[in-house]
């Protein structure tokens, strides 16, 4: 069985992610922030993009609340990731890199030499990581509980592979003009209908949680 799939992320109220691709923005409260920080000690890993990795070098670890650092994932089909990133270069736990077979092994090694592990997954239509077949993946390694960070893209393939049981959305009270959330997610048809929503106030931000149907 597939991992059971958080999707959260912080955004403008103009629906923003970020104030321009590739730039890390901070977006949300210290309030929200804490949360978020829970959340990631209730899950197993937390997964990223290459290009959060490469924009935010973000360490994904549980600081501004109580639990265990969850397992840091990273989608990376070419093998992207820079050694001095926290994530290689001071980590919690050794990062999980899911690659296809188009990551050299030369890069391979680079990786492995300061600890994460490579892991080569099938490549979908894209050239990308599969998604099915990375979470299929990941189940194998013990991951029942996986939390997705974004950025822009992986939110859309999550989205389009319909691969999104939950969703977190904090939504601060900043106007960006930048890069949407849903900057490249499917046609609203196929997009999936919210129930169960809850929301609550943390600081000058909303959380919105919801459930899933597809
Ligand atoms: N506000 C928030 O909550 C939040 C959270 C995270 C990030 N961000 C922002 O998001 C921006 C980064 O977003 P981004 O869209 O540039 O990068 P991203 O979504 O983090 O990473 C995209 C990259 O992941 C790799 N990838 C591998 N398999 C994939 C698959 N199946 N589907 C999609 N991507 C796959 C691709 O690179 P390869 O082809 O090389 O593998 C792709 O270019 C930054 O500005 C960052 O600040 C905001």
């Amino acid at each position: 069985m597939r991992p059971f799939v958080t999707l959260t992320f912080a955004q403008s109220l103009d629906g923003c992610i970020a104030a321009r691709a590739g730039q890390p923005t901070k977006i949300s409260g210290a309030e929200s922030a804490a949360f978020t920080h829970q959340l990631r000690a209730e899950h197993d890993a937390v997964l990223v993009g290459v290009g959060t990795v490469i924009s935010d070098d973000p360490r994904l670890t549980v600081r501004y609340a109580h639990g265990s650092n969850p397992r840091p994932v990273v989608l990376d089909s070419r093998l992207r990731i820079p050694l001095t990133s926290k994530l290689l270069a001071a980590p919690a736990l050794p990062a999980v890199i899911l690659t296809t077979s188009s990551g050299s092994q030369q890069l391979q090694l680079l990786i492995e030499s300061v600890g994460a592990h490579v892991h080569r997954i099938a490549a979908n239509d894209d050239g990308h990581v599969d998604l099915h077949a990375a979470l299929d993946h990941l189940s194998s390694l013990g991951i029942r509980r996986l939390m997705v960070e974004g950025g822009a893209m992986v939110i859309a393939a999550f989205l389009q592979s319909e691969l999104v049981d939950r969703l977190i959305v904090t939504v601060a009270p900043v106007l960006l003009g930048g890069l949407h959330a849903l900057e490249f997610s499917p046609r609203s048809s196929k997009l999936p209908k919210l129930r169960n929503v809850v929301h609550r106030t943390l600081g000058d931000d909303i959380v919105i949680e919801a459930e899933t149907r597809w």
